[in-house]
């Protein structure tokens, strides 16, 4: 049986750094507020004229590829999950490969908010079961600095930006990605969108005088969708798995806020020491938050080990996957 293996990571994430203090000095708020209400201190924010989501991923990808010792013309495919994309068309996906040299692969962009990397590694991983890719790149990125107000202290002290690349091939070894739960609620929208800027509402001057091209999210019934449908379906895909908690080498959350994080950890039956947590560090960024882990991780994980990913984002989106490491 062919699966679809992880057989690199990659992450990239830009140098200056937005501290609690710093943002105390822009909004009403406090370093204290922010650390008991999500466990953020700092994110990583791009500066710089012109540089958008496709140049952090792009980063991303020639690490990847370096790395991993791979030609950008054996890409078959490149996936890349934002919900910052450089422009409305064409696809970021399309840019990050021109970036890179990659020029004998198709590529798209795919949007599912904060659960973009799970959707997008599902996709990829499909299009190497059935032998039509040999190797995938899934990119998630997001320039979250580029829609977030800064007078708003609701938003502005939970995101950051970065990038993660992960290369994806085929296995027989019985490691992979082993099963993945994807669901949706479109009427989950009302509580967290951008309200102008697509066909709906066009930009126009009242637009932006509205401030209508950020993030509008109503945090406390995000909240509670986010921490029950993340525990929900991290456990559902142990359990259609018989998987117990012991069996689980790590699990890889979404990092909105840390109490979201917890209560899967919870849920689970997990350690805190089986949880991969760095929010504190990057903040929220959407769809970067689990190549960033990943990343981070890399040196501890073994072959064969277990690990459940687990997301939930704008749409509302969310789901879990279950992958048994390859490298
Ligand atoms: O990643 C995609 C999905 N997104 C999520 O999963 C985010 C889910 N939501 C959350 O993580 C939380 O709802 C937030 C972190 C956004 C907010 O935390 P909360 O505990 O739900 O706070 P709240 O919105 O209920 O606000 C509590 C109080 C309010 O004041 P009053 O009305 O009690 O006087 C807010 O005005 O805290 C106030 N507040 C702040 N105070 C200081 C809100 N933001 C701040 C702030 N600093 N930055």
């Amino acid at each position: 049986m062919i699966r679809a293996k992880i057989s690199g990571i990659h992450a990239w994430v830009p140098p200056y750094i937005l501290n609690n203090k710093e943002l105390e000095s822009m909004v009403e708020t406090s370093d204290e507020w922010i650390i008991t209400r999500t466990g953020i201190r700092e994110r990583h924010i791009l500066k710089g004229e012109g540089l958008g989501t496709s140049d952090m991923g792009a980063e991303a990808v020639k690490g990847l590829l370096e790395k991993t010792g791979t030609r950008p013309e054996e890409i078959d495919l490149l996936i890349c999950a934002t919900v910052t994309p450089d422009m409305l068309f064409p696809a970021t996906a399309n840019i990050i490969s021109d970036k890179t040299g990659i020029r004998n692969a198709f590529s798209y962009d795919l949007n599912a908010a904060c659960s973009g990397l799970i959707y997008a590694l599902v996709a990829a991983s499909r299009f190497i079961e059935t032998g039509s890719c040999k190797k995938v790149i899934v990119v998630g990125a997001d320039k979250m600095s580029s829609i977030t107000d800064y007078t708003n202290r609701e938003t502005c002290i939970l995101f950051g930006d970065a990038a993660g690349a992960i290369l994806l091939e085929p296995t027989t070894d019985g490691t992979g990605i082993m099963d993945s739960i994807l669901q949706t609620d479109g009427s989950g929208r009302v509580h967290l969108h951008m309200k102008a800027g697509g066909s709906i509402k066009p930009s126009s001057h009242e637009t932006i005088d509205a401030k209508e091209h950020f993030v509008y999210q109503e945090g406390q019934p995000v909240f509670k969708f986010a921490v029950t449908k993340m525990a929900d379906v991290a456990a559902e895909i142990m359990e259609r798995n018989n998987l117990t908690s012991k069996e689980i080498a790590y699990l890889v959350p979404h990092q909105a806020n840390l109490r979201i994080i917890e209560a899967t950890a919870r849920r689970m039956g997990v350690s805190k020491e089986q949880v991969m947590i760095n929010i504190e560090r990057y903040g929220n960024t959407t769809c970067a938050t689990i190549p960033l882990c990943l990343w981070e991780w890399e040196k501890k994980l073994k072959k064969a080990d277990n690990i459940i990913l687990a997301a939930f984002g704008g749409g509302f989106t969310w789901g879990s996957i279950w992958i048994k490491w390859s490298i």
